[in-house]
């Protein structure tokens, strides 16, 4: 592994395109040269972060004096093979995309409806991925990482992991950083068909195969989503918000077609989608070089150069819209690193 010394630009190695230079950067392949990577950090007592793709981060443009990881911890394993299910292992700098093709070859079936999600298995277990009706917390086996504290290895297994909407014990304590992720799998597929975008492509052929739904989904979000080789966007800036059903039912007297999705006892989820676009009107809103994506409200994008400080105060001025508007505070899914 190379310590690379040269200021490194950040900005190429997150898909919202900011960030200021790095003054340390290296890549890792495998779990020992993670270790020697934050080894080298502690000596020089230089602060430190793992990246995967960066497809879920917004990072500040000051130079960072510190070291950048970027995780390409890869491999993709059978582990064990049951009656119903099979045990699969895979490295956390691996692509989704290239996981999920790889049990699609070996007819393993369960998070299919997570293709094209730009960002590695890692950084999707620390926030829990979540598309077309699937949770990646479902499918999690037990994960294994380095405790930079002492860099020893830990091990978690699904309920350690404290799994919510978007949450996870790995996004609140930076100490852990993920190496391997164990995934339980289903060995014959059945379609996941609950997301209503979904639903609707199949209701004359009810039992499409596996390959025909990656491909529905691939076109579904090219739809709806920017293409990230071209727009600087992190995906959904913004979580959608979990509110009681007392409150719900307060704002559907006043917007009857505001949709929800089941969040547990007494809670519902809202599209915030839906609220910055038909309640608040903001949709395709724009200024300078940050705007909402015209066919999607929640993601925001970098039209080409935007700072950190204009991205962070078009954000904190929607924030503040929905607030006047409907007295909710919503919440960013995009992450701060420094
Ligand atoms: N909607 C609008 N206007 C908009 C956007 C959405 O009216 O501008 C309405 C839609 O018509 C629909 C509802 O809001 O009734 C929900 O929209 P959509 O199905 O597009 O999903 P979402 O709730 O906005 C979530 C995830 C996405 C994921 C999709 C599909 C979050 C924060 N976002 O978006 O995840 O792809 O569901 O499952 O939960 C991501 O996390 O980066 C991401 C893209």
């Amino acid at each position: 592994m190379k310590i690379i010394k040269n200021k490194i630009k950040l900005s190429d190695f997150n898909t919202f395109r900011t960030g200021g230079n790095a003054r340390f950067f290296c890549k890792v392949k495998n779990e020992d040269e993670l270790r020697e990577a934050i080894k080298f950090a502690k000596e020089k007592r230089l602060k430190f972060f793992v990246i995967g793709n960066g497809s879920n981060l917004l990072l500040s443009d000051k130079n960072f004096n510190g070291l950048v990881i970027r995780n390409f911890i890869s491999g993709k394993k059978i582990e064990l093979k049951g009656k119903n299910h099979s045990i699969i292992s895979a490295g956390s700098g691996e692509y989704i995309d290239n996981l999920i093709n790889f049990l699609v070859n070996n007819n393993l079936s369960g998070i299919e409806n997570l293709w094209n999600i730009p960002g590695t298995v890692g950084a999707g277990v620390v926030q829990n991925i979540g598309a077309y009706g699937v949770e990646l917390k479902d499918y999690i086996y037990s994960v294994e990482g380095i405790d930079t504290r002492n860099l020893k290895q830990c091990k978690f297994n699904n309920n350690d992991c404290k799994f919510g909407y978007r949450e996870s014990i790995f996004r609140k304590n930076k100490n852990l950083i993920i190496t391997k992720v164990f995934l339980k799998l289903n060995n014959s597929f059945k379609p996941n068909l609950k997301y209503s975008a979904l639903k609707e492509y199949f209701l004359v052929r009810k039992t499409p195969t596996i390959g025909e739904v990656i491909k529905t989904i691939k076109k579904i979000r090219k739809n709806k989503l920017p293409d990230w080789e071209k727009l600087g966007t992190a995906g959904s800036f913004f979580k959608n918000p979990i509110i009681t059903k007392v409150k719900y039912q307060k704002l559907l007297k006043k917007y009857p077609n505001l949709p929800k999705y089941s969040a547990g006892k007494g809670l519902v989820k809202i599209p915030l989608g839906f609220v910055i676009d038909k309640i608040c009107e903001m949709k395709g809103l724009r200024v300078g070089q940050v705007g909402l994506y015209e066919k999607q409200s929640l993601v925001v994008i970098n039209y080409g150069g935007a700072k950190f400080s204009e991205i962070n105060n078009f954000a904190k001025m929607i924030e503040r819209k929905v607030y006047e508007k409907i007295k909710i505070k919503i919440e960013r899914e995009v992450e701060n690193i420094y």
